[in-house]
Formats: structure tokens, sequence, C-alpha cells
């Protein structure tokens, strides 16, 4: 007789895959490894030693709140200190009470899909884009549907086509996730023009956006494009912020604005997960936030990050044959390289490893399977001269393998 549980698990909970970045990452706790893979910041930004002093202050001047259970929208101080935050930096009015602060931007994900998926109904995603998004999605029984990026993220009239292809076929559209600032893992960014006709779009056919926006703060030059949030007349959007990679994402504090009743509707939701966001951490946040802290955070950052985006575009400038094309973002942590179409990019991946260089493979990234070809490199948490040498490592093993190809086709 069969022992355990598997034969009792949900279809959900079997159906469920383990990414392939997970496995990756047990790869980071190799200190051998030079890993490009995951999108996990650097640790020499975290402020440890702010976070130090304010949490001493925090326990000593009101413990009796910051270790009780919380309010399960966030900490109200909290709620109105990112409603006047966001208002300033992005242009998004919204009251306090469409401000809603989760465990993660993952969690704010998961109850939009919550909130909103009916099994069947169809998300629109980019192809490629981060699968926490598409995973959320496919939790409650949507049905993805692909919309291919170009170099300036989700194109309009491809969304529109595919919108109205969905409603031919007797389907119920309901979302489009969206990631508009330096998107995992291309690193594009939507232009203006477009994040206004994805709006119109939403509008016309009665759809919802979730806006997922991790690194938005990450703009290494002049200011981020305004929010797909700021044009949003009908309240359709959710947009899901995070402090995971300007702050530290061991907090796991995010949060996401919508409109009253949405918002409302996934508080609902996260009182039967995890009641409230750590409200310690909440309390630290809030008072780094109201000393002007986290903004020089975000300053010190963004040079941090440009810093080493440069080194790695040098480095691929260098280092990688003509044949192999990648992009060039203006912020945030990621590098999406196209190999040519006959190689393999987890094939290259092995070979990587055995070098003691990890990044990850293009296809969880595509919900439909393509993308053997490409790959996403992470400038965050590598080291600037060993990633310079990793990239050397990976320009011989593309070398070798479009040597051998040229060879067999002789
Ligand atoms: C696009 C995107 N959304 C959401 C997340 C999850 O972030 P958080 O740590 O806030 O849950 C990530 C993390 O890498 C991400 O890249």
């Amino acid at each position: 007789m069969a022992t355990g549980l598997s034969s009792l698990y949900a279809r959900r909970a079997k159906e469920v895959q383990a990414s392939s970045i997970r496995e990756i990452c047990k790869l980071i706790s190799n200190s051998k490894i030079c890993s490009m893979a995951g999108g996990w910041p650097d640790p020499k930004t975290f402020p440890a030693e702010e976070i130090r002093e304010i949490a001493t202050r925090v326990l000593t001047d009101y413990p009796e709140m910051a270790l009780q259970y919380g309010a399960s929208e966030g900490i109200p101080a909290l709620c109105e200190e990112l409603a006047r935050w966001t208002a300033s930096r992005d242009g998004i009015s919204c009251t306090p009470d469409q401000v809603f602060v989760t465990s993660g931007s993952a969690q704010g994900m998961e109850l939009v899909a919550k909130v909103l998926i009916e099994p069947g109904d169809v998300a629109f995603v980019g192809l490629p884009t981060y699968f926490g998004g598409t995973g959320a999605c496919r939790t409650f029984g949507a049905e993805l549907v692909g919309v291919p990026l170009d170099d300036d993220g989700m194109n309009p009239e491809a969304l529109e086509a595919r919108i109205d292809g969905a409603r031919s076929a007797g389907k119920k559209p309901k979302l489009i996730y969206i990631i508009p600032d330096f998107q995992n893992p291309t690193g594009a960014t939507l232009p203006v023009e477009r994040r206004k006709r994805i709006v119109d779009l939403a509008n016309e056919y009665d759809l919802a956006i979730v806006e997922d926006n991790p690194y938005r703060n990450l703009c290494f030059t002049g200011k981020p494009l305004p929010p797909l949030k700021a044009f949003d007349t009908e309240g359709r959007i959710v947009c899901l912020r995070s402090f995971s990679k300007i702050f530290c994402p061991g907090f796991r504090l995010a949060f996401a604005i919508g409109e009253k009743d949405m918002i409302r509707r996934m508080v609902i939701s996260r009182q039967f997960e995890d009641c409230c966001s750590n409200v310690f951490a909440q309390y630290i946040l809030l008072e780094f936030i109201k000393e002007g802290l986290l903004d020089d955070q975000i300053e010190k950052n963004c040079r941090y990050y440009k810093k080493k985006r440069d080194v790695l575009l040098e480095s691929l400038d260098r280092h990688f044959p003509k044949s192999v094309k990648w992009n060039r973002p203006a912020g945030g942590f990621f590098v999406f390289v196209h190999l040519p179409d006959t190689m393999d990019s987890e094939e290259l991946l092995r070979h990587a490893v055995d070098r003691n260089v990890a990044f990850v493979a293009g296809t969880p990234f595509y919900i439909d399977n393509r993308g053997r070809n490409t790959f996403r490199l992470s400038y965050a948490q590598a080291d600037e001269e060993a990633m310079k040498e990793a990239v050397a490592v990976l320009g011989r093993l593309i070398e070798e393998r479009t040597q051998q190809e040229s060879g067999e086709r002789r």
C-alpha cells in the first residue's frame, strides 16, 4: 500500500512545478559559484546599522505594539506614510485605505488572483515574464495567454489581438499581468504611450490590470516613467510595490494600491492566510521612511547597481560573440541574453555550473516553453571581479559551442 499523503494531494498541488530558479538558488550557497541567477539584492546594500538602531528604539519605546498582532491592512501609520510617499514619488493619488501592506508582493499577486480569477478566465502575460505572476494566476485556474514582448515591453496591438482572439473563442478575458519598469526577465521599460494604450484597452474590454513593479525605484538615470496606475481613471489597476529590492527582502514587506472595494476583498482573503504582515518589521520600516532614510537608501542603491550594470555590460561587450544579443537595461537587476536559435541555454548552464558560473535559463519565463536559446543574467548579487571572470567563462563556452556547431554543419 502506498504510504504518505501523495494520493490525497489536491490537483492544484500536483500541478504546481518547482521553479528552476529555486533549484539554481540552492547553488548560491556554494561560495565557489559566481551566481548571476536569482534576483536577490546584494546584501552589501542592506541598511543593517540603521535597522539595528531603529529596532532597538522601537523595542524600547513601544514593545507592546511592535510585538503584537496588527491590522490585516497594515499598521495605519504605515499605510498613511505609503500613501504620501507614492503620491509624491509616483503621482498616484490614493487614500490610506487604498493602501494594503502585504507579505512581499508575491502575496499581493496571490491575493489579486484569489479575488479575481475563476477557473478558465484568461490572464494575459508577457512572453517572457516573471513566473511568480503566472504561477499565482495558474493556481486559481486561469488560462494564460502569452503576449510577445519586444524591446519596449508589451505591444498593445499584439495584446488587443489576443484579447479579441480569446473573446471570439468564447473565453472570459479577465486580467493583464504586466511589469512595466525594468521588466523581469528582459529589463525592458514600457514607453508612456504604451502604458496609456494598455490602460485604455483594459477600460474598453473590461479587464483588470496587475501592475507588478518591484524594480521601479531602481532607475539609473532621471526619473522613472509614470506608473500605469497614474492613468487609471476607472479603478481597474492593482499596483504592487515591494521593499525587497530597495530595503531588504527578509522583512517580506510590500504594498498594493487599488480601488477601495478591491483592497477590502484582498484584505479579507488574507485573514485566512497570515492574518497580517510582520508588525515589528512594519514599525521599523515606518521609522525608516519617517526619518527620510528610504529616499537616501534608494539613491545609494541606484548608484551601486548602476555601476554593477556597467561592469556586466562592458564584460558582455568584451567577451560575447557578435551572434549573441542582449538588452541594455536602464534600471533594475536584469540583462536578458539571446543566443543563436540553434543553441540551448540549459545545456550552456550545465557546462557553466561545472565552471562555477550560474544564471537562469530562459524557458521558465515563457508559458509556452519557448526561449530555449535565452537566459537571464542578474548583476545584483555577484561581485564585480567575479562577474567579469564569469562572463569571460560564458563567452568562451559560447564560442566553443559556436565552433562545434559550424563544424557539425560542414
Ligand atoms: C517581477 C517580480 N515581482 C514580484 C517579485 C516578488 O517580490 P517580493 O519579494 O516582494 O515578494 C519579484 C521578485 O524577484 C519579481 O521579480
